[in-house]
């Protein structure tokens, strides 16, 4: 591998392992691999958003050059998962199941045909007719149909809605729009059955195993039946979580023409089909003395969900969690709509509900005429507020000082909209995040060849963040061999079983099963050794001694008990400076800084990237990001990207993230905490609290358009 010099001021470390693949195309995504005779499905959607199927003619369609099939309700052949289950149960969607619509766009027919272009005509010469019932997508106006989800009940420490007795006080309501994942890449699917009873899948999954587990659930597969194969993922931040209705259609119609059918979601299918973070309306009151300790904090929250479906996150979670406070009450409600299911997306519940809290917080400092980050410090949580338990780290105070220092935040004009830069109002803002630091069990495989080359498997994917730049980074250090000597391979079903990719997990995780499985690599060479440590340049030596082609170990790995003893959370604060202009309203971030406590950094590169990565992403969501129904039709009036604005190159000029890189002593081997879910969590507030500070307009619905600060 040839030499990177590094860019002024980026941090040591390892590049990413599969960049130079990526960059040059041969890493190959989902719809990428060429598989012989495979066909194509587009699907149909409905255009009613509630009702029924009236009647289907497909007649045209399967008339139509090289249509295979067209399936629908009335001919698929029925899922033997789908009818085990209660029919009346609410669940996921059931793909050509009945006849019953719940929202504009479901798919209601698959064609099949030898081209795409030959599928995509057929698919517009389906005709359906409806009996269209009346339909609610207006989550503001439905707000009082809200019930709490499985009737849970609501949170409660010392007394309810204290805040309201505070000397002072902040009540402010906090509106989020739906938000739509987007990856660069669409979903896709290529599917082919080798046997009646097996079936292989290329698929765009964030989840190797739980994929394998609900394509053998649908068809009644023996698990190991199912081959999943998943190895790049270009990007999914939650979308791939699951498994949708779109990839069981895809496994239904390769069985029903008998050879591989190809399913890639249309930007438009991206919207409804594969979740999205959802509308949210949040009601925040804040009550604290003078000195700006908090005596109270309430939290309600009504998020929308589809009718079939319900979908929980914990948005008011981080207001149980975040400061020491004697008074917590929080209230959490879900919304029924004929809207498609929502699903977790990058600080799923967090980041909602950090942009209310981390704004109110802002409001309070004004109120008080304390500084933000002092408030902050003021009310630092030192144990976990929520249970009592020490933290198995915490260093957001480090984190605090270190942004500060760097943004120069002690430039900050406490008085709002009193800043000129060359004619625009310009403005600093900070807001802190917070997501749980989890390790679940993984297994991997690894050998030490005779050639003193590393080789381990496991059964994740990579949906960004470079888990296979970690992972080598961790098989190198533990084995004290070069980098280029290690060859980590993940997103095979047939691999040792990992978890899915998300909620930060997978560092920790799977990193743990890298480092035990070296460990007892390096333990069994001491023993072949004559129990002497080797060196790592006499690995290959101790082999050839013994004749050993190879050294193998599996290795599962989890936390033990000493998870439960402590609270375990990474934490970040994000600085932005922002400048608005004045007559048109248009916000330019100048600097944006994230500081992340995320324990012991692994792979420095690539954490940084994530970092950045997830910055842009609450840029996106302060400042552009919103999915807007046309109520009148229950339809989404911008699926697509030229409507639905997203941050290109020109809106993030300087963002930059650093770490306090001290490990956690609990977590795991690595001292790694996750980092995936804190790079976004705050964001969008740092952001509108810059605004503030620039304007003295406060938005507390976003996006910040510039309509709304004109
Ligand atoms: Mo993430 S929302 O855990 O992909």
């Amino acid at each position: 591998m040839e030499k990177i010099t590094l860019d002024k001021g980026a941090p040591e470390g390892l590049s990413r392992v599969d960049g130079r693949m990526k960059v040059t195309g041969r890493a190959k995504y989902s719809a990428e691999y060429k598989v012989a005779g495979v066909t194509y499905g587009v699907l149909a959607g409905s255009t009613i958003t509630s009702g029924s199927i009236k009647t289907i003619d497909t007649k045209k369609a399967e008339n139509a050059p090289g249509v295979l099939a067209v399936i629908t309700y009335l001919n698929a052949p029925k899922i033997p998962g789908y009818q085990t289950e209660t029919p009346a149960a609410k669940g996921a969607l059931k793909i050509f199941y009945d006849d019953k619509i719940f929202f504009n766009g479901q798919p209601v027919a698959l064609v099949i045909a030898d081209t795409f272009e030959r599928a995509l005509f057929a698919a517009s010469l389906v005709k359906v007719t409806y009996n269209a019932t009346t339909f609610q997508t207006n989550l503001k106006s439905n707000l009082s149909t809200g019930v709490s989800p499985h009737n849970g009940p609501d949170y409660l420490r010392g007394s309810g809605d204290a805040y309201k007795n505070a000397p002072v006080k902040v009540e402010q309501e906090y509106l989020i729009p739906t938000e739509v994942h987007n990856p660069m890449e669409l979903h896709a699917i290529i599917a082919s059955w080798d046997a009646d009873d097996k079936v292989s899948v290329y698929d765009k999954t964030q989840g190797i195993k739980s994929t394998q587990r609900s394509i053998a659930q649908a068809f009644k597969l023996p698990q190991e039946n199912v081959h999943v194969m998943s190895p790049f993922v270009g990007g999914a931040f939650g979308a791939a979580l699951r498994t949708w209705p779109h990839e069981i259609a895809a496994v239904l119609a390769a069985k029903v023409v008998k050879k591989p059918v190809k399913l890639v979601l249309s930007r438009a299918d991206m919207f409804t089909s594969v979740g999205y973070r959802p509308h949210t309306w949040q009601k925040i009151g804040l009550g604290a003395t003078a000195d700006g300790k908090l005596t109270g904090i309430t939290h309600e929250a009504s998020g929308q969900t589809s009718v079939y479906e319900d979908f929980t996150e914990g948005v008011v979670n981080i207001s149980q969690l975040m400061y020491a406070c004697p008074n917590v009450n929080t209230k959490y409600r879900l919304v029924s709509l004929n809207v498609n299911t929502p699903t977790p997306m990058r600080g799923p519940g967090e980041a909602t509900g950090a942009f209310a809290l981390e704004s109110a917080m802002d409001e309070l400092s004004y109120a008080l005429n304390i500084d933000p980050i002092e408030l902050r410090m003021r009310n630092y949580a030192e144990t976990d507020p929520q249970t009592g338990k020490p933290y198995s780290s915490k260093f957001l105070n480090d984190a605090y000082k270190i942004g500060a220092d760097a943004i120069g935040w002690s430039k900050r004009n406490a008085k709002p909209g009193t800043v000129k830069e060359n004619g625009w109002l310009a403005g600093y803002g900070m807001a802190a995040g917070m997501f749980g630091a989890y390790r679940g069990s993984a297994t991997v495989v690894a050998r030490l060849l005779a050639d003193g080359t590393l080789h381990i498997e496991t059964a994740v994917t990579d949906i960004g963040p470079g888990t296979g730049t970690a992972m080598t980074t961790i098989a190198s250090e533990v084995m004290g061999i070069s980098s280029d000597k290690v060859n980590f391979k993940l997103g095979d079903s047939t691999m040792p079983p990992s978890p899915t990719q998300g909620g930060s997990s997978v560092t920790a995780t799977v990193g743990s099963a890298v480092s035990d499985a070296c460990t007892q690599l390096k333990e069994k060479l001491k023993e072949l050794n004559g129990n002497s440590e080797s060196a790592s340049a006499g690995y290959a030596q101790i082999l050839q001694q013994h004749n050993l082609p190879q050294l193998e170990v599996t290795v599962t790995s989890k936390g033990g008990p000493e998870l439960g003893k402590y609270a375990m959370y990474s934490w970040s604060v994000h600085f932005m400076k922002v400048l608005v202009h004045p007559v048109t309203g248009v916000v330019k971030i100048q600097q944006g800084l994230s500081v992340a406590d995320a324990g012991h950094i692994v792979s420095p590169k690539t954490a940084r990237s994530q970092m950045i990565g997830g910055s842009i992403m609450g840029a996106g969501m302060a400042l552009m990001e919103e999915a807007v129904i046309d109520h009148r039709y229950g339809r989404l009036m911008n699926n697509n990207f030229a409507d639905y604005h997203v941050p290109v190159q020109a809106d993030i000029p300087q963002i930059e993230a650093l770490f306090v890189n001290k490990p956690d002593p609990y977590l795991n081997p690595m001292g790694a905490k996750g980092m995936g879910e804190i790079a976004t969590i705050g964001v969008a507030a740092a952001l509108a609290n810059a605004v503030y500070n620039a304007t003295g307009k406060r938005v507390r619905d976003l996006p910040i358009t510039p309509d709304k600060l004109v």
